[in-house]
């Protein structure tokens, strides 16, 4: 831990940025609805919270130099949620494509969906190609979209599309897969972050997490701020990770990531 940077809970003195900033965040955002009905309010207030929340977070992982960050905001599990809900969310990704789109662009943002846009309805899939599209180019910040998106259903896409390209059996390896996945190209992520309390997985990113680090907090989304997630950038500074290798082997400041296979 940098010298600086001291336990928020015992002096309000600011965080410092940690040295080691993970390259790729993923965030579970949980805790809409429970933020809602602690405050008496309708779940889609806490949807509301939420996504005004995902504003501050983008920001901050800008500000922080993450250079890629994966939004978990629609499972393939959602679609059983009550239809009110389900169409209040497919409304809200249409309405922060159309709200935060230019500002998003303007800032280096570069927006890419993870997921199967079939299903969503097809005026909003268009949206969401269209962003893909515009905001290509940019390389301050990836943003992963992960909406109508489950680990297992990606695993079975990439199987079936490598079916159907014909690819021999003795040419599937681990770098085949991933290259078949909606996050091919990127690092898997190093850390993964979980609001609300909840210890699971919960169907994300279930093949890209295997080495990642988790990190929990009890905090519900809609509260989770800019300090909070810098929080989780120090805890994570501060793992050591060994990637299956003893401690001993694993020198203080060698990043393991660089050295092992993808
Ligand atoms: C989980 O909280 C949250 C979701 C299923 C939706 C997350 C969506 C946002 C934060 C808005 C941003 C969305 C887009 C499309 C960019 P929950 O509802 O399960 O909360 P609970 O567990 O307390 O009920």
């Amino acid at each position: 831990m940098a010298a600086n940077v001291v336990d928020p809970s015992v002096t309000a003195a600011p965080l410092a940025l940690p040295e080691r900033v993970p390259r790729h965040v993923a965030i579970i955002m949980d805790g809409n609805g429970r933020w809602a009905a602690a405050r008496g309010l309708p779940r889609s207030e806490g949807h509301r919270q939420g996504t005004e929340n995902l504003r501050t977070i983008i920001r901050a992982a800008v500000e922080f130099g993450v250079e890629i960050l994966t939004i978990y905001a629609f499972s393939t599990e959602n679609w059983g949620r009550p239809r009110r809900e389900v169409r209040l969310l497919l409304k809200i990704l249409e309405m922060v494509i159309d709200r935060e789109l230019r500002e998003l662009h303007s800032n280096g943002v570069q927006i890419r969906h993870i997921g199967e846009l079939d299903g969503i309805p097809p005026g909003i899939q268009r949206k969401v190609i269209h962003a893909c599209e515009y905001t290509r180019h940019n390389t301050r910040l990836i943003l992963n979209v992960a909406f109508n998106y489950g680990g297992r259903d990606e695993i079975v896409h990439a199987v079936r599309r490598i079916v159907q390209d014909g690819i021999p059996s003795d040419s599937i390896n681990e770098d085949l897969i991933a290259s078949y996945l909606y996050t091919s190209g990127l690092p898997d992520p190093d850390l993964i972050i979980r609001t609300s309390g909840e210890l699971r997985v919960s169907n994300f990113l279930i093949w890209q997490g295997s080495y990642s680090e988790y990190y929990a907090t009890d905090t519900l989304w809609p509260d989770f701020n800019r300090e909070q997630f810098l929080l989780a950038l120090i805890d994570f500074s501060k793992r050591r990770r060994r990637f299956g290798l003893t401690a001993a082997q694993v020198e203080d400041d060698h990043d393991l990531s660089e050295t092992l296979p993808s």
